[in-house]
């Protein structure tokens, strides 16, 4: 049994000054057995609360068990607090609605990565360093030609990250102390290339070199959608937009990936590789290649021609294993702040560019049903980040297995945030869960 002592406002999270002006540590009594056992609680700085399990094995033996990790917090971090009762999501402090209504991506990304905004001078050194390292060795080239056309960006994206610490190996070990600094932009501006020239491998079009004239996000268009024989220019909205849909992506604290990330860097591997891992861990459907299952799942009704309310009740039928993609999450149980955000971006940007998406019709359509269905209800299910973005992506021309490439792109500042934040933590140490073997006892090999 489990007991919370009394207890007050903690000010660092474990202790608090008392009347007595005594230090106390606000506990939890664990009876187990005949024993008692003390665990602090450690209180975050909006109040969340935690029982530090860290000497439980020690004190009794027992472990804890949680699959899927849904009880258990992995670090203490200060990088991304989400209420997920409330929908709220904020970046070091900020509303992701303020940052989204004034940030710019890579202001945003300074932002979680040096944990306070930049100022001019900060943001102009950044944005200078980012331009200077958007090529990648000009030998990683052929690496592309490897890959057949119909290779998943995704797949091409991780290796060749990976790749880039055979050319970059001064953070090979992170224990070095070398100029991380100059890694984290090798890494935010040359992964933006090779998610364009991914781009163009799979459609047979020539690979289109940074300019860095442009912006940030005006460059990524630039070498995604110029072709060499016509001159480009950069839609302002579409630039607006895609600065948007990455702030919106950035970070979100111990996400799959994210925690993917820092535990391949909990054993100190370095930084390109972690970033390699968190990209595959990324891929899966339940996480950001949600984004692609829902606009796949948008054309499949589209095309089918299915009745909406229809395809809800397959949703909803247990036999049926569809699960209405975009729709849920594990810690929001409101609406995700991030897809109001998108929803109303959708509109403007169809609206500036005059396109009529029949799937945007079809999207609006199934949230207004399943809002007003118990079974989503009940569950808390609502739409995620996953569930508008497609939309805005197919709107700009980025095709649907580029989609969760985006998803990366943009959460490339929040993978190195916490990889960095977890490097510095002088109490990280390898991540190694436990099990409860559960399968044959002992036994012996037949002779
Ligand atoms: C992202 O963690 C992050 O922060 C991730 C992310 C980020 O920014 O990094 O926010 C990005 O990954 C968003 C999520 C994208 N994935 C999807 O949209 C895929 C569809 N959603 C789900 O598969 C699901 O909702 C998860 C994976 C997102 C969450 O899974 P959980 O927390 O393990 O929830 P669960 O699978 O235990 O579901 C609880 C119940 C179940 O029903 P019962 O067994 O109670 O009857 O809800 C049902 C599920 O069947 N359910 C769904 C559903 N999601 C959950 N039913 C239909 N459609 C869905 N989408």
């Amino acid at each position: 049994m489990l007991t919370l002592l009394q207890s007050s406002q903690c000010n660092d999270g474990r202790t608090w000054n008392s009347m007595d002006g005594k230090t106390k540590t606000e506990k939890a009594i664990l009876r187990l057995d005949d024993q008692e056992i003390e665990l602090p609680i450690f209180t975050g700085s909006e109040g969340e609360k935690a029982i530090d399990i860290s000497s439980l094995r020690k004190q009794s033996g027992y472990i804890t068990l949680d699959p899927g990790y849904v009880n258990t917090g992995m670090t203490k971090s200060s990088i991304c607090f989400i209420d997920g009762e409330e929908g709220i999501l904020r970046y070091r402090g900020y509303p992701i609605e303020q940052l989204a209504a004034n940030s710019n991506f890579v202001e945003t990304s300074y932002l979680l990565i040096h944990g306070e905004l930049p100022t001019p001078e900060q943001y102009e050194q950044f944005r200078q360093s980012l331009r200077r390292h958007s090529m990648i060795h000009e030998d990683m080239r052929h690496f592309f030609d490897g890959f057949p056309s119909s290779a998943h960006p995704m797949a091409i994206l991780s290796a060749m990250v990976l790749g880039l610490s055979t050319f970059y190996t001064e953070n090979e070990n992170p224990e070095q102390d070398t100029d991380i600094d100059l890694t984290v932009c090798r890494l935010l501006s040359k992964v933006r290339t090779l998610a364009s020239f991914s781009f163009k491998k799979s459609i047979g079009q020539p690979f289109i070199y940074p300019d860095n004239s442009l912006s940030y996000c005006g460059n990524f268009l630039h070498m995604m959608f110029r072709v060499p024989a016509e001159p480009y220019h950069v839609d302002p909205e579409v630039e607006r937009a895609l600065n948007l849909l990455l702030i919106l992506h950035a970070d979100h604290e111990q996400n799959c990936s994210t925690a993917t990330v820092r535990m391949a860097g909990s054993a100190l591997t370095n930084l390109y590789a972690c970033i390699a891992a968190g990209i595959t861990s990324l891929w899966g459907s339940r996480h950001g290649g949600a984004n692609q299952a829902v606009l796949d799942q948008l054309a499949t009704i589209h095309e089918g021609d299915w009745d909406v309310a229809r395809y809800i009740e397959l949703v909803k039928d247990k036999n049926s294993s569809v699960r209405l993609m975009g729709f849920g999450h594990r810690v929001y149980k409101n609406y995700d702040p991030r897809a109001k955000i998108i929803k109303e971006a959708c509109d403007r940007l169809l609206d500036h560019l005059g396109v009529q998406d029949p799937l945007l019709d079809i999207a609006r359509r199934l949230e207004e049903v399943a809002l007003n269905d118990s079974y989503f209800v009940d569950r808390n299910l609502y739409p995620n980040v996953d569930f508008y973005s497609g939309i805005m992506y197919r709107a700009i021309g980025i095709p649907i297995n580029m989609f969760t490439v985006m998803f990366a792109l943009g959460r490339l500042p929040g993978w190195i945030a916490h990889w960095l934040e977890m490097r510095s933590d002088p109490d990280d140490r390898i991540h190694r869960p436990r099990q409860i073997y559960n399968g044959v006892k002992l036994r012996d090999y037949p002779v």
